[in-house]
C-alpha cells in the first residue's frame, strides 16, 4: 500500500480537531443534587424515544443496513460535518477507500454496502465509522437489585473538542449526532440474536444486551502511553489488532455467555485502550474490564454495583472531568433495594452525569432482555462535558 491512504487518515484524524477548535469559553463545574422522578423520561433533557430498526444477520453483509435508507439524508448532513473540505476531502474521498479491504469481515463489507446504498463516499463512511472509537466518552453502571436482578445503563457523550458553537452553546457534533441514533434489533432465523444502540451509517457496537444471557457497553480509556499508537501502527500496516468497537459487536453477536463473553473482551488483542463493562444474567455477575491493548485488569462486584467513566478507578478522575464521585453519590444514595431502570436513569440524569455531550441514554434489563433508549439534552445552565 503506498502512503496516499495512511497520511490521508492520519490528517483526518488531526483535522477532526482542527476544523472547529473554538475552544470553549471555561465555565465552573456545575453539579446538582441527585435527581428522582426522571423517569418515564420527560421535560427538557429528553428529545425524544429512539426509533427501532431491524438488521437481518441472514442477508450478505452488504445488504444488511438497507432498511436504515430513511437515515441516509442524516448520514448525509453528518458526513458533510464530520469531513474537511477541499484538498483534504479529496485524499479521503481518493485513497482512504484503500484502508477498507484491511478491516475484518463483515465490517468491511458492511461499510461497502452502506456506502452504496447511501451515495455517501466509501472513504467518508469509513472516517464515520473509525472516528467513534476516538472520541468517545461515557458513563455507566451495572447494578444488581436485592434480588440478584441486574440492570446496566449507560450515558453515550459524544463530540467533545469537535467545534463548540458558542452563540448556542453547544457541541457542533453531538448536535449533529442526535438525530442519528438508533435501536437496532439483529435477528437471524427471524429471531433476536442481539439488540443495540446504535448511529445511522456505523458498524461497530457501543451499547448493546444478548437477552438473557449478557449486557456490554465500552467506554474510550484515555491513557499517555496512547489510545493512538495502536492506531498509527494499523495505519502503517501492523494489524494484528482489533477495533475495540468491532470486538464489541462481534462479542454481542457471536459470545452466549457472561463467561464467553469475559474472556474475548479480556483477552483479544486490542488497537487502543478501552473499557468493558459487562453484566451477566445472575447474581455477582458484573465486572469492568479495564484492558491496554494487550492484556486486562478485571474489576468485578464488590458493594453491588459497578461505575466506570473514562478513567481508571483506582485513579483520581480529572478534576475538569469528573462525572464519576457525583454518580457515586447518586448511587450511594440509591439503596440497593431501589436499583431500577427508574433510578438508574435518575443518576444519569444528574449533572454534571448529564451534560452538553450526552447524545443518549440506555436502560437494559438482562432478564427481560429489554433495551430501551432516550435522545437527551443538557439545556442551561449545563457542563459543556
Ligand atoms: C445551533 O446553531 C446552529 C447553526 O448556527 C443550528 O443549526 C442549530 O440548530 C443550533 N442548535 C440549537 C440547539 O439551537
Ligand atoms: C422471516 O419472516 C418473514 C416474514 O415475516 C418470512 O417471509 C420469512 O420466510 C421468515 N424467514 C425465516 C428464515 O423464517
Ligand atoms: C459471528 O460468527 C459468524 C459465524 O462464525 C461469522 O460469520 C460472523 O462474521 C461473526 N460475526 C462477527 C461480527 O464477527
Ligand atoms: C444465563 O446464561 C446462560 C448462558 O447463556 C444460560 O445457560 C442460562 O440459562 C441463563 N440463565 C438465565 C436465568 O437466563
Ligand atoms: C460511596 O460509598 C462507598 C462505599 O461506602 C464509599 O467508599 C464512597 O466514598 C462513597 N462515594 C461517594 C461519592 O459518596
Amino acid at each position: 500500500m503506498g502512503s496516499g491512504p495512511r497520511r490521508a487518515l492520519l490528517l483526518a484524524l488531526v483535522a477532526a480537531c482542527s476544523v472547529g477548535c473554538a475552544r470553549p469559553q471555561f465555565v465552573p463545574p456545575y453539579t446538582e443534587e441527585c435527581r428522582s422522578g426522571m423517569y418515564p423520561p420527560k421535560g427538557p433533557t429528553f428529545k425524544g424515544a429512539v426509533t427501532w430498526y431491524t438488521v437481518n444477520l441472514d442477508l450478505p453483509p452488504a445488504k444488511r443496513w438497507t432498511d436504515l435508507l430513511g437515515m441516509i439524508q442524516v448520514v448525509r448532513d453528518l458526513a458533510n460535518a464530520f469531513v474537511p473540505s477541499g484538498k483534504l476531502l479529496d485524499i479521503v474521498d481518493r485513497d482512504l477507500p484503500l484502508l477498507l479491504d484491511t478491516l475484518p469481515f463483515p465490517f468491511n463489507e458492511e461499510i461497502r454496502g452502506i456506502s452504496a446504498a447511501s451515495g455517501v463516499p466509501l472513504g467518508e463512511v469509513l472516517l464515520f465509522n473509525i472516528f467513534y472509537e476516538v472520541f468517545t466518552a461515557c458513563t455507566s453502571v451495572v447494578a444488581e437489585d436485592s434480588n440478584g436482578h441486574l440492570f446496566h445503563a449507560r450515558n453515550l457523550d459524544f463530540g467533545l473538542f469537535m467545534g463548540w458553537d458558542v452563540r448556542n452553546k453547544s457541541w457542533l457534533m453531538t448536535e449533529k449526532l442526535r438525530p442519528l441514533v438508533v435501536n437496532v434489533d439483529f435477528q437471524r432465523n427471524n429471531k433476536t440474536v442481539f439488540k443495540s444502540t446504535s448511529f445511522a451509517g456505523y458498524v461497530g457496537m457501543l451499547t448493546g444486551i444478548h437477552p438473557h444471557a449478557f449486557t456490554l457497553t465500552m467506554n474510550e480509556r484515555f491513557s499517555l502511553d496512547g489510545g493512538y499508537i495502536g492506531i498509527m501502527e494499523w495505519i502503517l500496516g501492523k494489524r494484528d489488532g482489533m477495533w475495540m468497537s468491532f470486538l464489541t459487536r462481534s462479542v454481542l453477536e457471536n459470545a452466549t455467555s457472561y463467561e464467553e463473553a469475559k474472556q474475548k473482551l479480556s483477552q483479544t488483542k486490542l488497537l487502543a485502550p478501552a473499557y468493558f463493562i459487562l453484566g451477566g444474567n445472575q447474581t455477582g455477575q458484573g465486572c469492568v474490564i479495564t484492558r491496554s491493548r494487550f492484556c486486562c485488569s478485571l474489576h468485578c462486584f464488590e458493594s453491588r454495583w459497578s461505575l466506570t467513566t473514562n478513567y481508571d478507578h483506582w485513579k483520581e478522575p480529572l478534576f475538569l472531568d469528573d462525572r464519576r464521585t457525583p454518580a457515586m453519590k447518586c448511587m450511594n444514595q440509591t439503596t440497593r433495594a431501589n436499583i431500577s431502570p427508574k433510578t438508574l436513569y435518575d443518576v444519569l440524569s444528574t449533572k454534571p452525569v448529564l451534560n452538553k455531550l450526552t447524545t443518549y441514554t440506555t436502560l437494559m434489563d438482562v432478564s427481560e432482555g429489554r433495551l430501551e433508549s432516550y435522545i437527551r439534552d443538557c439545556p442551561d445552565p449545563c457542563m459543556p462535558w
